[in-house]
């Protein structure tokens, strides 16, 4: 997508051979790029959320082997270095994923031509990231088509969190039929829930919808069941940090909440999600690992003052303990559907296999829900 008339990907390679990204921590007020040259600092921009979502943690793990192997090609330094960026966060399976396939790319080969075979694994796993979210886009562009000629032209859409291009590669998931929406002239209007306590949607959804002309509006998290009440969302699209083999759709904490108002309020809600987001080993949306990070997230807020600079400042009592669960759960039946690249399928394990066909081998036992 565009910055100031500039194409950017969330993640590339540069001419000395650094792996450069977009500071997500400085947005929405500093655009930055900072350089990954070893696997410390692949581990540590992942760590500390310097890029997030689901693909691109994926798309930074995989480039984060490369710049491990040029440090130390053997196949000790490879599981090391799978073992260290496994361990920065745990929710979002497009990590594991990503480990899995450089892994598997780099088994048989000889430890003199591992650091070529890396990165151009890694620039393939960012390449198909980048056509995946571009087929969800143009499949969920026709879900916001439909709704488009219902609903009299304009379409109003909330989402969660960040789920546009700054959380993949390119594009985006959630946000990518948004976009596309937009750029064939559909009226389309979005509900950026804040999404304390990080705030992505206030700082991340709302920066780039913005940079791409989108109409949008910022809203606390609580208000979107009360706009659903109203008749003032047509649709919500999330989405995913993990879905699993039966559907259930693990994402921002919060979207549960946004998906039981849909539900009582017969919105339609869809998650967009690539497959290196499925789970395929998991059924149980309650045996997903969610992240639990430090309370300081919630117990502080941080943002620019009327000087200019960045503060942080405390907002709960000192004594007051706080728990920061960063992820939750939206079983399945609560989703009208999940977008992927291959289609639009029902939120349910038979949904899946209709799209992912090759998967059913994988499933010798059924597995009650
Ligand atoms: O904690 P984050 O910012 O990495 O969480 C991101 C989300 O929850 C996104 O909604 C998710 O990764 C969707 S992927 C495009």
């Amino acid at each position: 997508m565009k910055i100031s008339g500039t194409h950017y990907r969330t993640i590339w390679l540069t001419a000395a051979g650094a792996v450069r990204v977009i500071d997500q921590s400085r947005l929405p007020f500093d655009f930055a790029v900072v350089d990954l040259d070893t696997l410390d600092d692949a581990a540590q921009a992942i760590r500390t959320m310097v890029v997030r979502g689901a693909p691109l943690i994926g798309a930074t793990a995989a480039y984060g082997i490369a710049l491990a192997l040029r440090a130390d090609a053997s196949d000790a330094h490879l599981e090391y270095a799978a073992r260290i960026l496994q361990a920065t966060r745990p929710t979002a399976i497009n990590l594991a994923w990503a480990l899995k396939r450089m892994c598997s790319a780099l088994g048989g080969v000889a430890p003199k031509d591992r650091v070529d075979v890396a990165f151009r694994e890694a620039s393939a796993i960012c390449d198909a990231d980048v056509e995946q979210c571009r087929s969800i886009g143009i499949h969920g562009l026709e879900i916001i088509r439909g709704l488009a000629n219902t609903a009299g032209g304009r379409v109003n859409i909330l989402t969660h969190c960040n789920a546009g291009w700054l959380a993949c590669v390119d594009w985006g998931t959630a946000l990518s039929p948004i976009y596309m929406a937009h750029d064939a002239g559909i009226q389309v209007h979005v509900w950026v829930d804040e999404t304390r306590p990080r705030n992505q949607g206030a700082a991340l959804t709302a920066f780039e919808l913005g940079a791409h002309g989108v109409p949008h509006t910022v809203i606390a998290d609580n208000l979107g069941g009360h706009l659903m009440q109203r008749d003032q969302v047509d649709m919500v699209i999330v989405g995913s940090d993990r879905t699993t083999a039966a559907g259930d759709v693990c994402n921002k904490v919060g979207t549960y909440l946004k998906a039981l108002a849909a539900h009582h309020n017969s919105v339609p809600f869809y998650a967009a999600l690539p497959v290196s987001t499925i789970d395929w080993s998991l059924d149980r949306g309650r045996d997903i690992p969610i992240e639990e990070r430090s309370p300081m997230e919630l117990t502080h807020i941080s943002g620019r003052t009327s000087s200019g600079s960045i503060e942080t400042v405390r907002v709960v009592p000192e004594a007051s303990p706080a728990l920061n669960l960063a992820f939750d759960v939206t079983p399945g039946s609560l989703v009208t559907a999940l977008i992927t690249e291959r289609g639009v399928c029902s939120a349910s394990r038979a949904g899946l296999l209709s799209l992912y066909p090759e998967r059913g081998a994988e499933w010798p036992i059924p597995l009650a829900r």
